[in-house]
């Protein structure tokens, strides 16, 4: 019996097939513009190659979390222009998701036409994981390629139930990429390894972390989810939100650390606000006085973060120090990011949006051996090796 294996959109015979190549479009667009982001260009190549070898693509992706009363605002339409543009193609936008692509239209693409379809997130049965959607779209699609690692940690519609009913289907070349990269990292990058963390969901990064514990050399902690480890270690947090449910797989993360005598460095200072004005001021240690809320690390903890980067072997980043998207609070994200660009002879990889944002604002993209396209498929990844959306794609079937 044929082993079940993943396959790779070049394993395929792709001249005059219909191909669905689920992309990850959940980007923001300014004024109906798309901007180059790091997930459309990750896509490109997969569906240039499938046009370059006659397929007839169509493009499916999500978008948001879209309610029925802000649809509008989550459309897939502006991409229609920048895939046209960057294709060179005429793209076909349907945004009648729900039901079959009529066969007139299919039999008329080609490397010069396109098919983009609506939000699938538009759609109920997306996040359902509707089988009869499913089953309706599968109908027409001969080879289902996933290029959206980034959803693929989701069970909805277009990562689970569509692949298992295509019998030819595999992964684009940046899911593959993806999958090497945190591989890697996962089994085999270089000591010492440094990783950092910030942002909000505590849960979800301890698992990934602990994942890794046994690998890794020194573990920085910054933004939002430092504040329940400074609550265990107790520390005054002010005003800051701790995530009561995670204190205490926070503080087994800890004596874990600990008992393996890895490193474990935490904010020594913040900027902080009074929850009930603007005024910005920076703590002078780790405590935050009642009343204040922290925004962003201070210029001490930049400073042991940074000394600790010196002789890494390998870095992973993920998440912001604070409140980024607010230039006001932007600096602590902005300076760690600054010195792992400056770490040399360095394996550095950095994932999430917020991360990603300070390395492009800072024109850092080229210090950075991989820039992962997944926030949470990312640390599921590491966590797990592997993501319902990748189990998804196993076959015997070339
Ligand atoms: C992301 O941006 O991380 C992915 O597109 C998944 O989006 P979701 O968290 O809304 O499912």
């Amino acid at each position: 019996m044929p082993k079940s294996r993943l396959y790779s959109i070049d394993d395929f015979e792709l001249k005059d097939k219909v191909v669905f190549i689920r992309t990850d479009f959940n980007i923001p667009v300014e004024k109906g513009i798309v901007e180059d982001h790091v997930r459309l260009k990750a896509a490109l190549p997969t569906i240039q190659y499938a046009l370059e070898n006659q397929a007839k693509v169509i493009i499916g992706s999500h978008r948001g979390r879209p309610k029925e009363n802000n649809k509008k605002e989550f459309s897939l339409e502006p991409f229609g222009y920048y895939l046209g543009k960057h294709l060179n193609c005429e793209v076909i936008f349907i945004d009648e998701i729900g039901s079959a692509i009529p066969s007139v239209l299919l039999s008329s693409l080609n490397a010069k036409k396109i098919i983009l379809l609506e939000n699938l997130r538009f759609h109920p049965g997306e996040e359902e994981g509707n089988e009869k959607w499913a089953e309706c779209i599968s109908s027409y699609v001969d080879i289902y390629i996933n290029e959206a690692f980034s959803v693929s940690h989701r069970n909805h519609m277009s990562v689970g139930a569509l692949p298992r009913m295509v019998k030819q289907r595999g992964q684009g070349f940046s899911m593959k990429k993806e999958r090497d990269t945190l591989d890697y990292i996962r089994e085999s990058s270089p000591s010492p390894f440094v990783l950092l963390s910030g942002g909000v969901k505590v849960s979800d990064k301890i698992k990934a972390i602990s994942r890794l514990i046994d690998r890794l050399d020194s573990v920085l902690i910054g933004g939002v989810m430092a504040y329940t480890f400074l609550k265990v270690k107790g520390v005054e947090t002010g005003e800051a939100f701790i995530q009561e449910d995670s204190l205490q797989a926070a503080e087994e993360f800890m004596d874990r650390l600990c008992v393996r005598e890895k490193k474990l460095l935490l904010p020594v200072d913040h900027v902080v606000v009074p929850v009930n004005g603007k005024d910005k001021r920076v703590t002078s240690d780790a405590e935050i006085p009642k009343g204040f809320c922290p925004m962003d690390i201070g210029p001490r903890t930049v400073e042991l973060f940074s000394e600790n980067l010196q002789g890494a072997k390998t870095i992973f980043w993920n998440g912001p120090f604070g409140k980024f998207e607010d230039p006001l609070f932007a600096k602590g994200t902005l300076s760690v990011c600054e010195a792992i660009a400056q770490c040399e002879n360095t394996f550095r990889v950095v994932g999430g949006g917020d991360s990603i944002a300070a390395v492009f604002k800072l024109g850092k993209q080229g210090s950075f051996d991989y820039i992962s396209t997944g926030g949470g498929a990312a640390l599921k990844y590491l966590e797990k090796g592997t993501l319902t959306g990748i189990q998804s794609l196993f076959s015997t079937e070339k």
